[in-house]
């Protein structure tokens, strides 16, 4: 190894053995309002300064900047501090924002638990840290209202953005039946009766979640048009409703092992006849444009491993592709690039 090679993956190692410090850093740097206001002082400001505006001792503003400075959030000009580009983002960056809030009101305390949980093959975090629960999706709605909050605002950034884009190529079949498994809240259901006036829309999920879901279609109007069924799909016993020209599915088998998504799929093929279609929109690794987006979600991988479930992980689409075949479809085609880094298939029965 050439030495600058040496060094600097040296200097990568003691980035990741320091990471949960510098993480907890940046973000009360951010919370705290001093990024803000470094922000909007582009000359830069002092310590002291910093500590009148941000209405907080001289003593947290500086070990928070000099934490700011290894981390290259912040940098020191004849000690007056400014904002790097790497503190830009962290300030106005939508997806950093989101991925630093589930990382720290969800993910931070149950992560010390990923050996535990990798273990027991249960997310011992969950238990550990917001109560006795075999997953995280029963136990969603009463967590902790920040915690639930950005779990959700998490969990349909990535989603929501690519609906828009999902939406005229599921419709350019005319499902007049469409069949949402894991519909959660009702969005996509929503979407899909704005969009056109004679699709049925049927949402399978949790009791507890469908409970949700119905209010926000009574909100809007659309009980003739979008109906829900409260069902615990991990029971492999429960077949699926047939006689659906579309089985839509995000986000969706991310949250089971691949046993279970094999009988998830299994049983959607069975309700299938040759015309009907599966959509899987999800976030592969593998059909990745960015390393950064790559990168988030082999990290985000674990979340499942010591949060949401003990058993599941970040598929990649290749992984997908092996079980729709084996529980006897085909993959007909995968859009790329759709919202923030899905990619949407299109199954059929072989
Ligand atoms: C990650 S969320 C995705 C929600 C939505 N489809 C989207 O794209 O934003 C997964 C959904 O699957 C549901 N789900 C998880 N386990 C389930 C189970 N055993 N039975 C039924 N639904 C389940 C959850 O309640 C949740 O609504």
């Amino acid at each position: 190894m050439e030495g600058k090679t040496a060094l600097s993956a040296w200097f990568n190692a003691q980035k990741i053995a320091l990471g949960p410090i510098i993480f907890q850093a940046a973000r009360v740097l951010r919370d705290s309002g001093i990024l803000g206001t470094l922000r909007e002082s582009p000359a830069g400001l002092t310590v002291e300064e910093i500590a009148t505006k941000a209405a907080t001792s001289p003593y947290a503003v500086l070990v928070l900047l000099e934490a700011g400075l290894a981390a290259d959030i912040v940098r020191c000009d004849d000690r007056r501090y400014l904002l790097t580009p790497t503190g830009f983002y962290v300030l106005t960056d939508e997806s950093t924002r989101i991925n630093m809030d589930v990382v720290q009101k969800c993910c931070y305390q149950p992560a010390f638990y990923l050996e535990d949980s990798l273990r027991d093959g249960k997310p011992v975090g969950l238990q550990q840290c917001f109560g006795d629960w075999e997953t995280i999706y029963p136990a969603l709605s009463s967590f902790p209202e920040a915690a639930r909050t950005s779990w959700l605002e998490w969990d349909h950034y990535y989603s929501d953005a690519a609906f828009p884009q999902a939406l005229p190529i599921v419709f350019a079949r005319k499902p007049r039946r469409l069949l949402d498994v894991g519909g959660n809240t009702g969005k996509w259901a929503i979407q899909c009766a704005g969009h056109c006036d004679d699709v049925s829309i049927t949402i399978l999920d949790l009791p507890n979640v469908v409970a949700l879901a119905d209010e926000n279609i009574r909100e809007r109007g659309l009980q003739e048009r979008i109906n829900t069924t409260g069902i615990d799909l991990l029971d492999a016993s429960k077949p699926f409703p047939r006689d659906f020209d579309a089985i839509w599915m995000s986000q969706f088998l991310v949250c089971f092992s691949e046993h279970e998504v094999l009988s998830l799929l299994e049983r959607a093929a069975a309700a299938m006849d040759t015309n009907a279609r599966l959509y899987i929109l999800d976030n592969f690794w593998d059909r990745q444009t960015y390393d950064i987006a790559a990168y988030c979600l082999q990290t985000f991988s674990l979340y499942f491993t010591f949060l949401a479930n003990g058993r599941s992980r970040m598929y990649k689409a290749s992984d997908i592709t092996e079980m729709v075949e084996a529980a006897g479809m085909k993959v007909d085609d995968v859009t790329d690039n759709l919202g923030i880094c899905s990619s949407l298939m299109i199954c059929s029965k072989r």
